[in-house]
């Protein structure tokens, strides 16, 4: 029997398609108790009426930071009155006013006066309110690279955390989640934010293979029809996600490759449509990645990704050999280069086999993919 004459023109093979948008919250959350308990634990003193701790919630994007510190915000709000978690998107409050805004409208009840307000007095008015209710503040700022970008972290630390000093309120916690792994939140501070931030850090590893598929697969069986979804498939689809370290490129490929399937009449997702998708979701991700690099190590990369195509010798004394006069940079400054491509993950460094302490470069995408990237005329940034 063909496959498609089981499908009529209106069936869908979404049991439901919620769970595979990206503001979905997941019934379980895996392998994220350790870091969980760790928060909770800097929160339980404020139920006691002490000062919550601060935080470094650090771990590449797609980690599971902001579903974690929703989940625990969602808790808080529904166990007391006493804290008063107000969670803040950085990507979207980028300065003092907005994000004290949103403090404000946590602890008030309602959105400041928007018109020819002070910051100042958005925080008087807030931290008054804070102390008739006598509630302890804890604040997450998401995403705070964005803020720090901005050059409005140190400032707006400043004021969350010093907040006491002129009122009668508890020392306000704060969780500071970052996704860039470049960013030192410790030296982006100044002396005056780090004599009364004293955060733990609290790492989100990439998710492991056998994480991903458990994950992968709760959305599958909530999300889709049996069947859809073969195991073979869904272990593709986990594998690529795996090397790209972000489970939402593996959330977003199954949408799409159900989609594809669902749009051609068939009714079960092939290994074949799994790769497919996938090229259109990392290509665009590749060339992003490859933008935001400084434009030397942009072109190391076009040069390892030549060689490579031809099969040349990729130890990297080779390479440095090879490309030499057109690096025009010491050792030092190659192997730094080399390295950052490497965090960037668009290379391996792995030891050359029986060839002691010598590395080989590898790139991590097909050669071709990576010269088009390099070679895409650059946006201006
Ligand atoms: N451990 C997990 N279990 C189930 N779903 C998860 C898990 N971690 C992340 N997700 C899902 O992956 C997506 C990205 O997670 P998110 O918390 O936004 O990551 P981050 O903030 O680290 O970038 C969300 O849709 C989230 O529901
Ligand atoms: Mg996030």
């Amino acid at each position: 029997m063909r496959d498609h004459a089981l499908l009529h023109y209106d069936q869908t093979l979404f049991r439901d398609r919620e769970i595979f948008e990206f503001g979905y919250t997941p019934e379980r959350l895996h392998h994220r108790d350790a870091q969980t308990t760790e928060l909770a634990w800097l929160v339980r003193p404020a139920l006691e009426g002490a000062a919550a701790g601060n935080a470094i919630l650090r771990g590449p994007p797609g980690t599971g930071k902001t579903t974690t510190v929703r989940r625990l915000f969602a808790e808080i709000e529904d166990a007391t009155n006493r804290i008063i978690p107000v969670f803040i998107n950085c990507q979207q409050h980028r300065t003092q006013f907005s994000v004290f805004a949103r403090i404000f409208e946590a602890v008030v009840g309602h959105a400041p006066p928007s018109a020819g307000k002070h910051v100042d007095e958005i925080v008087r008015q807030m931290a008054g309110r804070l102390e008739e209710r006598d509630a302890a503040l804890l604040v997450c700022l998401d995403d705070a690279n964005y803020l720090h970008d901005a050059r409005q972290l140190n400032d707006l630390l400043y004021r969350i955390l010093r907040l006491y000093e002129t009122r009668d309120v508890r020392r306000p916690g704060v969780f500071v989640v970052t996704s860039d792994r470049c960013l030192d939140i410790n030296a982006a501070v100044d002396e005056r934010v780090r004599s009364v931030f004293h955060p733990i850090e609290v790492n989100f590893p990439a998710y492991t293979k056998p994480e991903i598929l458990e994950i992968l697969g709760d959305r599958v069986r909530q999300g889709l029809f049996p069947g859809v979804m073969p195991p073979s498939s869904l272990d593709l689809a986990a594998g690529i996600t795996a090397d790209e370290q972000d489970i939402r490129v593996g959330i977003d490929l199954i949408r799409r490759a159900v989609e594809t399937v669902e749009r051609t009449g068939r009714r079960r997702v092939t290994r074949k449509d799994v790769m497919e998708v996938s090229r259109s979701i990392i290509a665009p991700a590749l060339q992003k990645r490859v933008e935001a690099l400084p434009e030397a190590e942009r072109g190391l990369l076009l040069r390892i990704a030549e060689m490579a195509l031809e099969d040349a010798d990729m130890t990297s004394g080779s390479v440095y050999e090879e490309l030499r006069g057109y690096i025009a940079a010491c050792p030092t400054v190659y192997r730094a280069r080399l390295k950052h491509l490497e965090e960037e993950r668009l290379i391996d460094l792995p030891l050359s086999p029986g060839r002691g302490r010598a590395r080989d470069v590898l790139l991590r995408y097909p050669p071709r993919d990576v010269i088009e990237c390099c070679e895409r005329p650059q946006k201006p940034r």
